[in-house]
């Protein structure tokens, strides 16, 4: 299967050669090709130049003509929780109320209440209403995304949401990464023991996990009221020991020491980093993890925005993703992740672009693939509305400029 694209008004973030991430004041700038052509084969990116330069096609190649139009790498969304049961919305009605965060999750509301909504619902179930989902962000305009479990907190309901994350895997056409995060929230049960769920944890979930090769990742929710530095400590170094780097929830409550935590033992992202101060972005620099920023949940919760400015400034890399998930972020949307990242934590719309695509797919160890516009990589693109530049993606806030999704080489709609 052969695509070419041709006339694009502006081919957005193309790549020479390959970059790890982009870092500092390099964010501010993007690659962009006008008057381009992108041609696929094979359900990779074959080539790319100046229409000037565009290959003849041949008979059987797809032509799409993108007069007007834009091209960009599909967003990677590099943190969410999109494989869970029923909703929350009365828990948001609480919280508008007044309650905190905090206060509904003590209530046993917040992640419990997710967590038993998911016991009692059936695999397949669980599996229809999160295929919803991942078509739902695919036509946003989403091309790789990681998701978590950590709403099973048992054995036996945490391996459910992990073969749920294969199954969609297997039977969709995006690309898939896989956390495990049984340190989600303590279960009731373990109210008070909580060291004994960080043993069932350690001995029992994760050799599990990995025999099945059921995850990528280990996550653990590093905060306060959730898990501690010693306990996020041990969970981590047992799962580098089964081969599943790290992927933190840090800093989202308070100044936790999960950042820290996350840097010391080679954590691939940290993420939420509400409450990052000095400390914490000396041990980001010169570390290989990637600072994640989920400005949905910030946004949902009305709380404090991490200080990506101040980060930037100090020459990190910053990741913005979606954090998808029922309690503190019902939203996939990444044109919209980018929206909120320029109007309130101000970055240049080139910055929000870095961050949704080339940083956010280091975020979740795929940015050789994913990321960017560069020979090779997997064919994960989509193609904008008529627009008149790049930077009416995040101002147009709400409106959906997402004409033509391409997936793997084949045009998904
Ligand atoms: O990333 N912070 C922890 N976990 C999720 C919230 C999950 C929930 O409330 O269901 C988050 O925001
Ligand atoms: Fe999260």
């Amino acid at each position: 299967m052969t695509i070419l694209i041709k006339n694009i008004k502006k081919l957005i973030q193309v790549e020479e050669s390959p970059r790890k991430w982009v870092a500092g004041a390099d964010m501010a700038s993007l690659n962009t090709i006008d008057n381009a052509y992108l041609l696929i084969e094979n359900g990779a990116i074959k080539d790319f130049g100046t229409m000037d330069n565009a290959p003849k096609a041949a008979g059987g190649v797809q032509i799409i003509d993108a007069k007007g139009k834009m091209v960009f790498p599909s967003f990677c969304d590099s943190h969410t929780h999109l494989v869970y049961a029923g909703s929350r919305e009365i828990e948001y009605v609480d919280k508008i109320r007044g309650l905190s965060y905090e206060e509904i999750a003590k209530r046993g509301g917040g992640i419990l209440n997710s967590a038993k909504l998911l016991h009692n619902t059936s695999e397949d179930e669980l599996y229809k209403q999160s295929l919803q989902r991942v078509n739902e962000i695919i036509s946003l305009g989403t091309g790789a995304v990681e998701i978590k479990s950590g709403y099973g907190l048992t054995v036996e309901d945490e391996l459910k949401m992990l073969r749920v994350i294969r199954r969609l895997r297997e039977t969709t056409p995006i690309t898939i990464k896989s956390t495990f995060l049984g340190a989600h929230a303590v279960p009731a049960e373990y109210i008070g023991k909580q060291d004994e769920y960080v043993d069932l944890i350690i001995n029992e979930m994760i050799p599990v996990v990995a025999s099945e090769d059921l995850a990528d990742y280990i996550d653990v929710f590093c905060d306060k009221g959730f898990f501690t530095v010693e306990q996020t400590e041990r969970m981590l170094m047992a799962g580098i020991k089964y081969g599943l780097r790290g992927k933190i929830h840090a800093n989202e409550l308070a100044f936790s020491g999960g950042i820290q935590v996350g840097v010391k033992y080679g954590a691939l992202s940290v993420d939420h980093l509400e409450f990052t101060g000095d400390d914490e972005i000396q041990a980001l620099l010169n570390s290989d993890t990637m600072p994640t920023l989920l400005p949905g949940a910030a946004f949902f919760l009305g709380m404090e925005y991490p200080p990506a400015r101040k980060m930037i400034e100090a020459g990190l890399p910053i990741a913005l993703s979606s954090d998808y998930n029922p309690g503190s972020s019902p939203s996939g949307d990444m044109k919209f992740v980018m929206s909120l990242g320029c109007v309130i934590m101000r970055l240049v719309p080139e910055e929000a672009i870095n961050a949704t695509t080339i940083n956010s797919a280091y975020a979740m160890g795929i940015s050789n693939t994913h990321g960017s516009i560069a020979r090779g990589k997997v064919a994960n693109v989509f193609i904008t509305k008529p627009i008149s530049n790049y930077e009416f993606m995040p101002y147009a806030y709400t409106t959906n400029l997402i004409d033509t999704v391409i997936l793997n080489g084949e045009v998904w709609k």
